[in-house]
């Protein structure tokens, strides 16, 4: 009996391992169809987050519409622990910031219809050094947290002691599988050891650089780094260029505003980085423009591409279910320009007649197009359009 179950598996890894790129073998717990949509407090919040801040921030996504339009993560990252394990080994909710534990906090989340995320690290200490990692502790932290009720892990990268990568990533993932309760896994290997060629089988979405920082030039080189492994991605695993920086402050609405677009167009997942308690009106505009979601929570999943570029005039472009196309206008230059998109390059037939629907305008630009379409683009602003190819 114990040859035939070695031989079984001996199979099962030899046919993951030789498997082609485009036949995906995916970690099997069902989750992430469609990229993530939430909420994580680490890039507004950084090392101060508190129990009060997501039970305020569950309450936001609820009031200002976000958990309707898909939003339900909401996502804890470091800093939420004691510096040290109770006397069984356990993580513990750090007493001052989380008094009343990660489990009533999921309850709470819970109770609103939402999901509660958590973070641990594939080292001995996480990033922050204030809490201990999961290194050698993966299944009774998977279970600790399934006993919480927790839905979703973001997995960190420091502090490893210089253990091979694949194993400790591959050891969480078997570790939350065994527990009993489907949790989303996010990888947060920040791209090193070219995560999309290997995490699809593990986990639910890999990031594929380092850390995202509040200005332009960091938002714009996240979205290059990521659009090289757009093959990769698909329903059930996802390439993740960081997380949104929508909100918070430092880049004009315009840049924002392509900085949403661009992610969405590249499936990336859409988990919101500023303080949704207090965002202005025209933030809370551009997370909840549902065409662009849509877009991103397409169900043919495939991630657009930077498809051609003219200096820092740039064309990104993907599939859509119902043979309809995405493409993005993208002006980086510091001058407004025309920029053109060609049916050559984004996939369409050169005879095929479209309508053009404009994602931020809410309207259909006028009558039909063919062969390719043109439109002026403001400096680091950019223009989204669904091409819909004509009945006729
Ligand atoms: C980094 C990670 C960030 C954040 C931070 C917390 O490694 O990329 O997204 O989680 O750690 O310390």
């Amino acid at each position: 009996m114990k040859m035939i179950w070695f031989w079984l598996l001996t199979l099962l890894c030899y046919q993951a391992k030789s498997a082609p790129v485009g036949r995906r073998i995916l970690v099997s717990n069902g989750l992430g169809q469609t990229p993530q949509m939430g909420w994580n407090s680490w890039n507004h919040f950084s090392r101060h987050v508190t129990e009060e801040i997501v039970r305020e921030t569950a309450d936001a996504m609820i009031s200002t519409g976000l958990s309707k339009l898909g939003y339900e993560y909401v996502n804890i990252d470091d800093c939420w622990a004691e510096l040290n394990r109770d006397d069984e080994g356990n993580l513990a909710a750090n007493a001052s910031t989380f008094p009343s534990g990660i489990k009533a906090l999921a309850d709470y989340v819970h109770s609103k219809g939402l999901k509660l995320g958590i973070y641990s690290d594939a080292g001995l200490q996480t990033c922050s050094k204030t809490m201990p990692g999961s290194l050698g502790y993966e299944e009774q932290d998977a279970k600790t947290f399934a006993s919480w009720g927790v839905d979703y892990l973001k997995y960190d990268n420091c502090n490893n002691a210089s253990k091979d990568t694949k194993e400790r990533y591959q050891n969480m993932s078997m570790a939350l599988s065994k527990v009993g309760r489907p949790i989303f896994y996010s990888m947060c290997e920040w791209g090193q050891e070219n995560p999309a060629t290997w995490a699809p089988k593990i986990a639910n979405s890999w990031r594929t650089t380092g850390d995202i920082h509040n200005n332009w030039e960091s938002m714009i080189s996240r979205a290059d780094q990521n659009d090289m492994w757009a093959s990769y991605a698909g329903p059930g695993g996802w390439n993740d260029p960081d997380m949104l920086e929508v909100g918070n402050g430092n880049m004009t609405t315009e840049e924002y505003r392509s900085h949403f677009s661009i992610w969405a167009l590249m499936k990336a997942p859409l988990l919101v980085g500023c303080d949704i308690r207090s965002m202005s009106s025209e933030t809370l505009e551009i997370l909840s423009n549902e065409e662009v979601i849509n877009v991103n929570q397409d169900s043919l999943g495939s991630q657009g591409k930077k498809v051609s570029k003219e200096g820092d005039l740039e064309v990104w472009a993907g599939p859509l279910s119902n043979g309809r196309v995405v493409i993005i206008l993208w002006n980086r230059s510091s001058k407004s320009a025309f920029i053109t998109a060609k049916w050559e390059d984004i996939g369409l037939p050169s005879e095929s007649v479209v309508e053009a629907r404009d994602l931020w305008n809410h309207s259909n630009l006028k009558g039909s197009l063919q062969g390719n379409v043109t439109s002026s683009v403001h400096s680091h602003a950019c223009k989204m359009y669904i091409l819909t190819p004509s009945s006729s």
